[in-house]
């Protein structure tokens, strides 16, 4: 296991916050194999050391990773001065989670919840490039030439989006469906990248992170990921994808 820094361990470990765990680093009051560490930055193995907080040893967090099927209106920060309903509010855990991630509000669909910030660090850093697909209703048609536009990547504040695929699942007068899939996770990046070749979005559901689906899942609902799950998740993080423009 990697080093971590003390306060994140002593955090994750449920004692107090990250800055109230670096005060009582400070005060001299953490122990690591009995030696008193008062001093920061400080790291540590939690599945090696011993570390003790008043004399008392803590016991390190149980990494546990959920998927859950956001239905409309629930957020996926942890904090919400308007009170909204939050992702974490749905899954049962006694561990301190946080979404793995972002879906806008309005975006339902699949995502990822977990207390291990490594790995959630990694999931959502754009060398990866976890592909990450998703069912867009648009207002009206759509033609090839926008889908076109959409693979080959636009042009946002941020630069250019990577190469997409994209492809209609439902023609219609009124109503259009096409499916589209990233490599990046850039804030309300489907919903800018079909503004900028002109299509109103009207509904968005994220259906695969990778090889993860929502099958079986209803909407409101999650489940933890199996092993095998979390090894596929650990393995994509090791795979550094190159060319990528955004
Ligand atoms: N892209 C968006 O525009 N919104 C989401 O919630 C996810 C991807």
């Amino acid at each position: 296991m990697a080093e971590l820094r003390l306060q994140k361990v002593l955090a994750a470990a449920g004692i107090d916050s990250r800055r109230k765990c670096e005060e009582l680093i400070v005060a001299g009051v953490v122990r690591v194999n009995r030696k008193v560490v008062d001093e920061l930055p400080a790291f540590v193995d939690p599945e090696k050391d011993v570390i003790t907080v008043h004399g008392k040893r803590i016991q390190a967090a149980r990494k546990v990773y959920f998927l859950l099927n956001k239905p409309k209106g629930v957020i996926c920060t942890n904090r919400d001065p308007q009170g909204r309903k939050k992702a974490i509010d749905l899954i049962h855990t006694s561990e301190r989670i946080f979404c793995v991630g972002r879906l806008d509000v309005g975006t339902t669909g699949i995502i990822i919840l977990s207390n291990d910030s490594e790995l959630a660090n990694k999931l959502t850093h754009p060398r990866y490039g976890l592909a990450k697909t998703y069912v867009v209703g648009i207002k009206g048609q759509i033609t090839g030439e926008q889908i076109e536009k959409l693979k080959k990547g636009i042009w946002l504040a941020e630069g250019k989006t990577g190469r997409a695929s994209a492809k209609i699942l439902k023609r219609g007068h009124k109503e259009s469906l096409i499916e589209v899939t990233i490599r990046q996770g850039l804030n309300r990046q489907v919903r800018r990248m079909l503004a900028k070749v002109g299509l109103p979005v009207k509904s968005l559901k994220r259906t695969r992170i990778g090889k993860l689906d929502a099958r079986g899942l209803g909407v409101g609902k999650f489940r933890p990921l199996t092993k095998t799950e979390v090894a596929y998740l650990n393995k994509t993080t090791q795979v550094q994808r190159s060319a990528h423009n955004v």
